[in-house]
């Protein structure tokens, strides 16, 4: 009797996954780019989500063995593969949250922008897909340059009537992730408690950590400041250089993006305790697309937290004026290619 029940007891246990994953909701997720170096962890981890029924992977190859591989995990969400542009659509179709990873990542000696003409016109493509096909999805742009590439996407959806400036989001979640660490280190804090708004854009200096309205609150020296501001903007470059050629952040990204759409879901799904950092179209500075705290609701950003911008250091507002050409440029190169191409 005794070996039967601890039998059952096992098998119970192996019928659940490894983590406590009951099916708690039923969103459906598009990851567009899902065999890449972002696309397929961040697929595992969207995989594991109790909140996600299904899951839609989308690539112009290799995402057959991919899909095949994740729908092996025990966890509640089917998986389907799309390849192609054929299947594009498809991979669309009734789906809540895109993420688009989908691109060419940096090299050593290489600028974000230097991306742009190859990823721009991929993001373009994807998004006029994305207007076509679930034009009430929330949009998550990972690809770069965000700067850029969220204005493009913009303008494409407002080409296609169905731009809600709400749901477009560049995914800045990772220039946040490395701030909560570096600070913890720094400062031997506890990293769960660890909360630094980063706000700018996505790009060396425009990538703008608000070190005093850390919380918990906590008192840096000067040197620490600009020690800690200057490893934060340049933390992509430094893991392009470890990398060496081999490609950029995948892992810590896919970490970010998997956080930023477990919020998004958890929004939709009528939690209204929803903040995080995201680029988005912006009033609050004078540049129209700008990376802050928000509050995410069921309909996108429900509220943008203005005050993280007043009461700033002397040094933060220095840098703030000092990123906004670089941003307000990047953001009319975005404009300027999805106009030319109309
Ligand atoms: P990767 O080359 O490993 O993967 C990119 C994937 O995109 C590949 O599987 C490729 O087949 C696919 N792809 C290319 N064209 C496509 C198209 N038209 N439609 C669908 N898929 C397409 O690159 P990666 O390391 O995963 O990086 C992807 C992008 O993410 C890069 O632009 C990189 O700079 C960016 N990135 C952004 C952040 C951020 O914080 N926002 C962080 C890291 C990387
Ligand atoms: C990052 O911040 O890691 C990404 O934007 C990738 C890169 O090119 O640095």
């Amino acid at each position: 009797a005794l070996r039967d029940s601890c039998t059952a007891k096992a098998v119970k246990q192996n019928q659940r996954s490894w983590i406590n994953l009951q099916p708690q909701a039923s969103y459906k997720v598009a990851v567009l780019g899902a065999a890449g170096g972002i696309g397929q962890p961040l697929a595992l981890l969207i995989k594991m989500s109790p909140l996600v029924s299904a899951l839609h992977l989308y690539d112009i190859a290799n995402v057959k063995g991919v899909a095949a591989d994740l729908s092996h995990c025990n966890t509640p969400s089917q998986v389907l593969d799309f390849t192609g542009n054929a299947e594009l659509g498809n991979s669309l179709k009734g789906v809540d949250v895109v993420v688009i990873p989908a691109g060419v990542p940096r090299k050593p000696g290489m600028t974000r922008d230097d991306l742009f003409n190859i990823n721009a016109g991929i993001v373009k493509n994807l998004i006029e897909a994305v207007a076509d096909n679930c034009p009430d999805a929330f949009i998550h742009i990972i690809s770069n340059p965000v700067n850029s590439t969220v204005p493009i996407a913009a303008e494409v959806l407002k080409q296609k009537g169905v731009y809600d400036p709400k749901r477009l989001f560049g995914v800045t979640t990772l220039d946040v992730v490395r701030a909560n660490t570096f600070v913890a280190q720094k400062k031997n804090l506890k990293l769960i408690d660890v909360d630094v708004p980063v706000v700018g854009g996505h790009a060396g200096i425009t990538i703008l950590p608000l070190l005093s309205k850390t919380k918990p609150s906590v008192s840096f020296t000067d040197e620490e400041v600009e020690e800690l501001t200057v490893r934060i903007q340049n933390a992509g470059t430094e893991v392009v250089e470890a990398k060496a050629g081999a490609g950029s952040a995948t892992l810590s990204m896919a970490y970010a993006a998997a956080r930023f759409v477990e919020s998004s879901l958890r929004a939709l799904d009528g939690d209204g305790d929803v903040y995080e950092c995201s680029y988005i179209q912006s009033e609050l500075t004078e540049l129209p697309f700008f990376a802050s705290r928000i509050k995410i609701g069921k309909k996108g950003v429900e509220a943008v937290i203005s005050s993280d911008l007043q009461g700033l250091t002397e040094y933060e507002e220095k840098a703030l004026e000092a990123l906004k050409p670089e941003l307000k440029a990047s953001i009319e190169k975005g404009l300027a290619f999805a106009n030319k191409q109309t």
